[in-house]
């Protein structure tokens, strides 16, 4: 990507569309554009298709999404599945009509089937049914993963596709119903700390193992990707290790500084048992994660306490 390169980055006020925002910054880049979702629905195709055809953009992140935890995805299936195929098919659509050089799908890890071996290869994709709770989001992801691979392959369009494992950071989601298992728990344990709470209750058996990246890493790859990666179907990104979610409660519980007890609610559902990414073929491309998970939850919490307190 030139230098004074025209780069539409959708989704710039979310987490990942703001990590990506001030990666371009910091890296030199000028000529970025982008919309609230209240100045451009990116629902509405006639919307989208003035924008592009007023803006012409070169290079394009499409970090635009419905995003929830695994509530928010169970509760509004519909909207879940509407919206991003929605927003993922206009982008998608008038990136090609408009000559865009490259363009980067976001989907996630949530994509692979529910029992899929682990870690979880690219491979993997389509070989098993798919967890029940966030099918829809899957089905939509799914579709944006094959929508770029079907415009490389039939006009021959730069679409990549990167599949990020669970991310936390700046400009994080800490809705009490609505957010991802990170943030919701550094907001339970930041609550009980300040109410002097007895004890923290936690949704789940707190078995599971799941992993997490820092947003601004999953920018930084992106930003690497966006120059080095050029294939069809999609990559990984993740840091390749992971926890049980009862180990990072303690670990969240530590640095918050809450000192009752942790107890958990095994009625509510755990989800998916393990979801690792097998990041081997990104760590083949030269890039690795750099924010330790103690580092990135520190800094989190700074930023829940700047935003949220
Ligand atoms: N969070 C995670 O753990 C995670 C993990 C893996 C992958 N991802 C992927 O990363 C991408 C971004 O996620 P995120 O966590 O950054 O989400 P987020 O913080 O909720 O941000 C989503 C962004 O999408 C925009 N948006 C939503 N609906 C829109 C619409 N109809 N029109 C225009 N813009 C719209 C919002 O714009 P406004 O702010 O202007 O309303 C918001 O800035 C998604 O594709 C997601 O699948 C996220």
């Amino acid at each position: 990507m030139e230098k004074n390169a025209k780069i539409y980055v959708a989704g710039h006020r979310g987490m990942v569309g703001s990590a990506i925002y001030r990666k371009l910054q910091k890296e030199g880049y000028s000529n970025l554009i982008t919309r609230t979702s209240a100045e451009l629905d990116l629902r509405n195709q006639q919307a989208v298709t003035d924008f592009f055809t007023a803006e012409q953009p070169q290079y394009v992140f499409l970090a635009a999404a419905k995003v929830g935890g695994i509530i928010a995805n169970n509760t509004y299936r519909a909207d879940f599945l509407y919206e991003n195929l929605c927003i993922q098919n206009n982008v998608i659509h008038q990136a090609y009509k408009n000559g865009v050089k490259k363009l980067m799908f976001l989907g996630s890890s949530c994509i692979y089937p529910k029992l899929a071996p682990q870690p979880l290869k690219e491979e993997y994709l389509l070989t098993g049914l798919l967890e029940e709770t966030n099918e829809p989001y899957a089905i939509a992801k799914i579709a944006g993963i094959k929508m770029a691979d079907a415009y490389r392959a039939q006009y021959n369009c730069n679409f990549i596709s990167v599949m990020p494992t669970n991310l936390y950071g700046y400009n994080d989601n800490y809705h009490p119903q609505n957010s991802h298992v990170l943030p919701a728990l550094i907001r339970k344990f930041h609550e009980a700390k300040v109410n002097q709470q007895a004890e923290v209750n936690i949704w789940g058996s707190g078995t599971p193992m799941r992993e997490f990246l820092f947003a601004d890493d999953l920018a930084d790859a992106c930003y690497f990707l966006m120059q080095n990666y050029n294939e069809t179907g999609f990559l990984n990104i993740g840091t390749g290790e992971d926890l049980t979610i009862k180990d990072l409660a303690i670990l969240i519980k530590n640095i918050i500084g809450f000192e009752g007890e942790l107890t958990f609610d095994s009625s509510k559902p755990d989800g998916t048992p393990r979801k690792l990414m097998d990041v081997s073929k990104l760590h083949a491309l030269g890039w690795k994660h750099k924010v330790s998970l103690e580092e990135g939850i520190k800094l989190a919490y700074q930023d829940f306490l700047e935003k949220h307190s």
